[in-house]
């Protein structure tokens, strides 16, 4: 998709990774809403953008992605103020695997993910007043490979592979014009890695293995990041793109598919 005057939505865009993205196509001549809960560092965020990409090019709405009204609010507000939608990018997440958080990690990750999927395909349905577009679901590599130190994260990712590959399955894509593709970082340098490791500093169990697992994905920047995003968003015909990026092994493609829609084989 050529990004010039398109216009698309960053969950969880006030910093890290979401911020990365929103930045790149921000650089591409896109307009983009981030939506966060963090209102502070997205005031901040967009403080910003404005002095660098000029006002009236990005806005901040505060929204949490498990809440279906707050996050229709988002998508109509930034149809009225920037007149369309082209892409969607559920990028928020957390990672807490303890008994008070990994419910919520199940629901922003996956419920919250499939909340945005949902209302961006009802919205930029070509055959019912949209103008298509491109949803791109911000997977891990823990939804490509078990992460035993996060059982439950590592799970809700592989619900994002899951769920994001068999939407760009469905044949409707064809009439929807809605195209769904999956990205899947490894380990990289942002606050929600920095605030995993020191927990996982703290649990001493199997942590010589854990400590391997990432001295061997290494620890990339977003910057690499945002460089395979920019690669997918960018590409033609990108539905049902898998992505994986990571220090270790840079950009590649798990899954490649056709744009012709067919049933696999279980
Ligand atoms: N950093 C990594 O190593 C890594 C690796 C693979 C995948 N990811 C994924 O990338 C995405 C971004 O992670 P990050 O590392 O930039 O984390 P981060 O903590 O730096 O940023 C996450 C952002 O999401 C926001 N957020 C949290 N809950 C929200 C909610 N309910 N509604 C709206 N916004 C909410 C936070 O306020 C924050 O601004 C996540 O989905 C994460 O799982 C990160």
């Amino acid at each position: 998709m050529k990004l010039q005057g398109k216009v698309a939505i960053v969950t969880g865009g006030a910093q890290g990774l979401g911020r990365g993205f929103a930045q790149g196509l921000l650089g591409k001549g896109a307009k983009v809403c981030i939506c966060d809960v963090n209102s502070t560092t997205g005031q901040a965020t967009l403080a910003a953008w404005n002095k660098q990409f000029g006002k009236g090019n990005s806005m901040f709405l505060r929204c949490d992605v498990t809440d279906h009204d707050q996050f229709e609010g988002v998508i109509k507000k930034v149809i009225k103020e920037f007149g369309g939608l082209d892409i969607l990018v559920n990028n928020a997440g957390v990672n807490g695997e303890e008994p008070e958080t990994w419910r919520r990690t199940i629901q922003i990750n996956l419920i919250g993910m499939i909340e945005g999927t949902r209302l961006a395909e009802t919205y930029m349905d070509k055959s019912a007043g949209g103008r298509g577009g491109l949803v791109v679901n911000i997977a891990s590599t823990a939804g490509l490979v078990p992460m035993f130190h996060g059982p439950v994260y590592s799970g809700s990712k592989y619900g994002v592979v899951g769920y994001t590959t068999s939407m760009a399955a469905d044949p409707k894509t064809l009439e929807t014009g809605v195209s769904y593709a999956t990205l899947c970082p490894a380990f990289t340098a942002t606050e929600l890695f920095e605030e995993s490791h020191e927990t996982l500093l703290n649990n001493n169990t199997g942590l010589d293995l854990a400590a391997k697992q990432i001295t061997d994905a290494g620890i990339q920047t977003v910057a690499d990041v945002v460089n395979g995003f920019l690669q997918l968003v960018e590409a033609d015909d990108n539905n049902g793109f898998v992505m994986a990026v990571s220090k270790q092994k840079g950009i590649q493609y798990v899954h490649r598919r056709p744009r012709k829609p067919r049933a696999n084989k279980l």
